[in-house]
């Protein structure tokens, strides 16, 4: 198997690359369909972004195998899998509003090693390799410091299915009193990065698919953060909590449990 760090530079690297791609598309009239509801959307942006990051990791890894949002799905021969989002943010990309990204996560067994993510909006780059440390750009991050909870300034997102999201948003009332403030910024994967630089103090979401948070969940972790679920002892095994102390994460868990699961339309 390559170093953790030839990993690590090849996620930094077709993530980068795809997220060139992706930005200088948007001004292009773009083709827009609908997954798994009317609110789920894709574009050939999505798709075209997805084909070449397959393509790159196919030509340099032909051995490893491959999980993507939009299905370019591929068993390798190898215990390394990709775990690709092309555009994470689709909804903010096709608006224009500044939080998209792409993100690139490398595992092994069931080992997170690598992690990339590229915001598109920002320019910058959040990597991470196991053991490594976590750094936007050339410079080390790091969560903030322990923070009380009730000054703690808490992201989440919320699913497609209808029903679901009335259920999280019923679990954000349930919280928003005891904590700093709420944001929902639209892109798992950078929520999570911004966690890990001190831009939110936590995250939850229940629902999210691993190539929304196997990178970014690397990058917590590596800067000092922690993140429960979703392969932990929660009862429903779709719950990601990131927080910046465990007390945080803790809390989030437990208020979150007694909504679970989040059924879906
Ligand atoms: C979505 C975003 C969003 C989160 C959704 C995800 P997509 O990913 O990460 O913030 O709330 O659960 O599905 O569809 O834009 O790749």
């Amino acid at each position: 198997m390559q170093s953790y760090q030839t990993l690590v530079e090849a996620a930094k690297t077709f993530a980068t690359e795809a997220a060139n791609l992706v930005r200088s598309s948007r001004n292009e009239q773009l083709s827009i369909s609908s997954k798994s509801s009317i609110t789920d959307m894709v574009t050939d942006v999505d798709k075209a972004a997805e084909n070449y990051l397959v393509e790159r990791i196919h030509q340099v890894f032909p051995e490893h195998s491959i999980i993507a949002e939009e299905g370019s799905d591929h068993k390798g021969s190898s215990e390394v899998s990709w775990i690709i989002d092309p555009i994470d943010g689709t909804t903010n990309f096709i608006y224009g509003f500044p939080s998209y990204s792409v993100s690139v996560g490398v595992r092994t067994h069931d080992d997170v090693v690598a992690g990339a993510v590229y915001n598109i909006p920002e320019n910058a780059l959040y990597w991470s390799g196991k053991g490594m440390g976590a750094f936007k750009n050339s410079s080390q991050i790091h969560v903030r410091d322990k923070v009380a909870i009730s000054k703690s300034l808490i992201g989440t997102g919320f699913g497609y299915s209808a029903l679901r999201r009335v259920a999280q948003a019923k679990f954000l009332a349930s919280i928003i009193g005891e904590v700093r403030d709420i944001r929902r910024a639209g892109a798992a994967s950078l929520d999570l990065c911004f966690l890990a630089e001190g831009r939110l103090d936590g995250y939850y979401e229940a629902g999210l698919w691993p190539w929304d948070y196997t990178a970014a969940a690397l990058i917590v972790r590596e800067a000092g953060g922690t993140i429960l679920g979703p392969t932990d002892e929660e009862p429903s095994g779709e719950l990601t909590i990131g927080a910046s102390n465990l007390e945080l994460a803790d809390f989030l868990r437990r208020k979150v449990i007694p909504f679970l699961p989040f059924e879906e339309d």
